[in-house]
């Protein structure tokens, strides 16, 4: 299983402080958790800064004991709250959160979050010198310089949940039915749900779609008297109400295709064991490579093994979603 870093400890740590940006994912808790308790361990005090960002730039922090942290490795959410800041895309005001933190003594910053949160930690180290560690922490999965983000494997099982109880119906009424999964600029969830759930076909921003194959391919099924219930997994895509226009072409073309949108429900719930252990490996490791000096760098996993990829890299490079995926439902489906 995970091997974790055991590095030197060139630089002295007496306080840190930690913060979960962007959407919430599950597993940012027992993020939360592991850094507290890894520091304190150590004889690190630990501050839990509020609502991301927002609460940073107010230094609006806390600190954080052992028994803060208890019982909130399964809990869905994050006990630090979640925001997203507009104001700290501006330089200025990351000088000023900078300066917060050097007033209350803060040697290290641990910045739990999704592509956005990663690249302000980045600007924050680069412009001010604080030393910062990112995590990736998102339901969506599209961070480079990990496999898994925290909060995807549960995104994952949720979908399916909901979408083996669609199928039931689907199945029993002879109907097609158009499922929604978040996914604003990427397809990695629903790739990996479509596959899971058996899809019928799978649709995502980074592909393009023809509504003519999918009608083909409907036709095709009932011609050859399989019925035409199925469940066709749809990211939610840059533009809202994609799966509604979808819904409507179809209704053009002659099909009843029933809609269901699975939204925020997705985002929260307990973590899986998977997000769990994830979590607490990166949470545990990020004290380790700031206690040894680093900074600018995230913390991920890739072949089950902790890696770090500079924060530069994690924002210059995209994640892309592997093709084989998407043809593979496909193929499976026949
Ligand atoms: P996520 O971290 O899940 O990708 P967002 O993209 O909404 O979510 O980013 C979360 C927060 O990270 C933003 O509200 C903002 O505070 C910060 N952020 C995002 N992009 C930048 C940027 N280019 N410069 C500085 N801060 C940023
Ligand atoms: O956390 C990422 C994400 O789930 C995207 O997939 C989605 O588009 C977005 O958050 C929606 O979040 P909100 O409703 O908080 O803007």
């Amino acid at each position: 299983m995970y091997r974790l870093p055991e590095l030197e400890k060139t630089r002295p740590l007496n306080a840190i402080a930690l913060l979960t940006s962007g959407g919430d994912s599950p597993g940012m808790n027992p993020a939360v958790r592991a850094i507290t308790r890894a520091a304190l361990n150590q004889g690190i005090q630990v501050f839990g800064i509020n609502r991301g960002y927002s609460g940073l730039i107010i230094g609006d922090m806390t600190e954080l004991t052992s028994s803060d942290v208890t019982n909130i490795v399964q809990r869905g959410g994050t006990i630090l709250k979640s925001d997203r800041c507009l104001a700290f895309k501006d330089p200025v005001v990351r000088n000023q959160a900078a300066e917060i933190l050097k007033e209350h003594s803060i040697d290290g910053l641990i910045v739990i979050g999704g592509d956005g949160s990663l690249t302000g930690a980045h600007l924050l180290t680069q412009e001010t010198g604080i030393p910062v560690i990112g995590l990736p922490g998102t339901i969506d999965n599209d961070v480079y310089g990990t496999d898994d983000t925290i909060g995807f494997d549960t995104a994952v099982n949720t979908a399916l949940e909901a979408i083996d109880k669609i199928r039931d119906t689907a199945v029993s009424h002879e109907r097609i039915f158009l499922v929604e999964v978040m996914g604003r600029d990427s397809g990695h969830i629903a790739a990996q749900v479509g596959i899971a759930c058996g899809a019928e076909m799978i649709i995502v921003p980074e592909y393009e779609f023809k509504l003519e194959s999918l009608c083909f391919s409907l036709a095709n099924e009932r011609a050859t008297g399989k019925g035409s219930s199925g469940i066709i997994v749809v990211a939610e895509g840059p533009r809202p109400g994609l799966t509604y226009r979808l819904a409507q072409q179809l209704q053009e073309q002659g099909e009843n295709p029933g809609v269901c949108i699975l939204g925020h429900i997705q985002r929260g719930g307990r973590p899986t064991g998977h997000d769990r252990v994830l979590s607490s490996c990166l949470g545990a490791s990020a004290v380790t490579y700031l206690q040894a000096g680093y900074s600018d760098i995230m913390i991920g996993m890739i072949n089950n093994q902790i890696s770090i990829t500079p924060l530069q890299e994690v924002m210059e490079k995209k994640k892309s979603l592997n093709p084989q995926l998407v043809e593979l439902a496909q193929l499976l489906h026949k």
